[in-house]
């Protein structure tokens, strides 16, 4: 089963807004997979989400370090696999502990994290729109944990926001 939201923005202050508005739907375990190119939003999204869940420090993306976790209820471990050479680096960050400790774990170039979780997860796509500022963000819901929960996030993410899916679209 899938389903899937679509919203649009037209400035970092609403993908912000974004981020901020899925973060009130993550609990212990959670994946959110975040797909798109280089300057898309990815970051700009998580420091909403981590803002929103209580975070102070600032958020940037974890390109050096590949990994940094948040003080937040819950914690969010923001991972960026840009870098990845190997898909056993992934593994090697022990997500999994940080998971089952009750985290919740972002993952910016998510799509290279998919043979481990893409599963069950929440994949959220950055598109271009038609300006510089604007994008286009997608969010599908994998896995019934998360098919549960897209249509209360689409109505968190406001009026604008397209539905497909099974779950009734505006
Ligand atoms: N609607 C928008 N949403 C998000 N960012 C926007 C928007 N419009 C313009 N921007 C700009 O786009 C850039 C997004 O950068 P951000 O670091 O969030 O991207 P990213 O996807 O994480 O890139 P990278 O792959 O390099 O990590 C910022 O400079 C931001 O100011
Ligand atoms: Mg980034």
């Amino acid at each position: 089963m899938e389903s899937q939201a679509t919203v649009s923005t037209a400035s970092e202050e609403q993908t912000r807004a974004i981020g901020a508005g899925i973060a009130h739907f993550l609990g212990a375990g959670d994946v959110v997979l975040l797909v798109g190119s280089l300057g898309a939003g990815k970051t700009t999204f998580v420091q909403g989400l981590v803002a929103a869940l209580g975070g102070r420090e600032p958020v940037t993306s974890p390109t050096f370090m590949l990994a940094h976790k948040y003080r937040t209820a819950p914690p969010v471990t923001h991972v960026d696999l840009w870098r990845l050479g190997h898909l056993q680096e992934v593994v090697d960050l022990a997500l999994e502990e940080e998971l089952d400790e009750g985290g919740v774990v972002v993952v910016e170039w998510g799509e290279a994290a998919e043979p481990l979780y893409g599963a069950d997860a929440l994949v959220v796509r950055f598109d271009w729109g038609r300006s510089d500022d604007e994008r286009t963000i997608s969010i599908e819901a994998r896995g019934a944990c998360w098919t549960s929960r897209i249509a209360g996030l689409r109505e968190a993410l406001g009026p604008g926001t397209a539905g497909a899916g099974t779950e009734g679209a505006a």
